[in-house]
This record gives structure tokens, sequence and C-alpha cells, in this order.
């Protein structure tokens, strides 16, 4: 053909980093507010003094979480995938689209790294800040408010901005449902142009520049909010 193959199929590649964005964009914010209540599940204190009922929900709360960042952990992204998008008809007889599937999926399994970043960027901040805080008089709430988190968030953000690049990257395997995202749409111009190879490359030219991008940029954010203690 005569027509260039950029100005032929440019247009896919355009779209389906659209969506590839934003998935990796309701992957990250939905993962980190699920994360978050989960990091809060996962810390729960049972040596305070509380209600049984208080204390037996408290201890749920620890299991579930635990078994839940586990499981994430422990079974690949795209078995998830599948079994949220087969599951939901199964279970509940849903018919849901795979693109409501792919972002579920991709919600709910950064929500486990989430929650232990938050928890290791907490557990970072030495204990002696607690016991220096609590013996001046801060109540637990007001330790972690003024204390601890302020230093935590140090290792936290850096820390959650490589979770974006991490989502935006394995946010590809959706496709195998069929979200027409930058992988999906790279198969059909494979298809289309019956050239293999070709696709890729832009493919992963795309993915670096928005990973790289992104990177750098937080790198900059960081410098600017002095997150970082190193030089
Ligand atoms: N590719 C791995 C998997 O399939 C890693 C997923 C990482 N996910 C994340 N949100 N950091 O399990």
């Amino acid at each position: 053909t005569s027509k260039s193959f950029l100005s032929q199929y440019g247009s896919y590649f355009v779209s389906g980093t659209g969506l590839t964005l934003v998935l990796a964009a309701i992957g990250v914010f939905f993962g980190a507010v699920l994360g978050t209540v989960l990091a809060l599940m996962k810390r729960a204190n049972l040596k305070t003094q509380a209600t049984f009922i208080v204390k037996l929900g408290k201890v749920v709360g620890k299991v579930l979480s635990n078994v839940y960042i586990e499981f994430v952990r422990g079974t690949p992204l795209m078995v998830q995938v599948y079994m949220i998008f087969f599951g939901a008809t199964w279970l509940f007889s849903l018919n849901i689209s795979a693109f409501v599937a792919g972002a579920i999926a991709v919600s709910l399994n950064s929500a486990a790294y989430v929650a232990e970043i938050i928890r290791s960027g907490i557990n970072s901040v030495a204990d002696g800040q607690t016991e220096a805080a609590r013996s001046l008089g801060f109540s637990t709430g007001k330790t972690m408010r003024y204390i601890i988190l302020p230093q935590a968030i140090k290792n936290i953000l850096p820390a959650l901005g490589n979770e974006f690049v991490t989502v935006i990257k394995e946010s590809s395997v959706v496709s195998v449902i069929g979200v027409g995202e930058l992988m999906f749409k790279t198969a059909t111009v494979q298809g289309a142009s019956f050239s293999p190879f070709i696709p890729l490359v832009i493919t992963a030219l795309i993915y670096f520049v928005l990973t790289f991008t992104l990177s750098r940029g937080l790198g900059l954010l960081e410098k600017r909010f002095n997150l970082s203690n190193r030089q």
C-alpha cells in the first residue's frame, strides 16, 4: 500500500495507549484506597482495651486482610483477571464488560501491593519515635498522625510512584480478556498488517516513554518536596 504504517495504524496505538492510561489510573487510585484499608486492618492493635466484639472484629479483619494480601501476591495477575471476568458470570450471573473486569482485577491486585507498601513504610520509622512521642504524652492516634506518618510518607510516596509504573506495564495482561488497551491493539495491528515485529517495537517504545516520563517526573517531585533523605 502507499499509506505509511503509522498513518494506517497510528490511531490503534493512540486509543490503546489512552485505555492503558485510564486503566492504570483507575487501578492505582482504587488500589491506593483499598490498600490503605487493608494496611489498617492488618495493623490493628489487639493489645488495647476494647469490648469483646471490637476485638473479634479486629481479629477477623487481621486474618482476612492477611489472607487477601498473601493470595493476591501469590497468584498471577493473569489468573486473577480471568477469575474476575468469568467469576462474575459464574458466581453472580453478572456479565460485566471486559473493561470493568480488567479495571476491577488491576485495582484489587494493586491494593495488596499498596497495603504492603504502606505497612513497610510505617514499620520503617524507628520504634524510638513512637516511644518518645508516647512518653511526651501523645495519644496513639496523635503519635501516628504527627510523628509516624510524616516520616513514613517519605518511604510510602516514592514506592507508590513505582507501583504506578508497575501497574502501567502489568495492565497489559488484561488484553487476554479482550480489553482494547495498548497490548490488545498491538495484536490487532500485527494481524492486520501481517507484520509481527514492527508493532511490538512501537508498543515497547510507547510503554517505555510512559514509564520513563512518569518515573522521572516522580523523581523531580520527590526532590522538590524533599521526600528523600538521600542526596
Ligand atoms: N506480573 C506479576 C503477577 O502477575 C506481578 C504483578 C504486580 N502487580 C502490582 N500491582 N505490583 O503477579
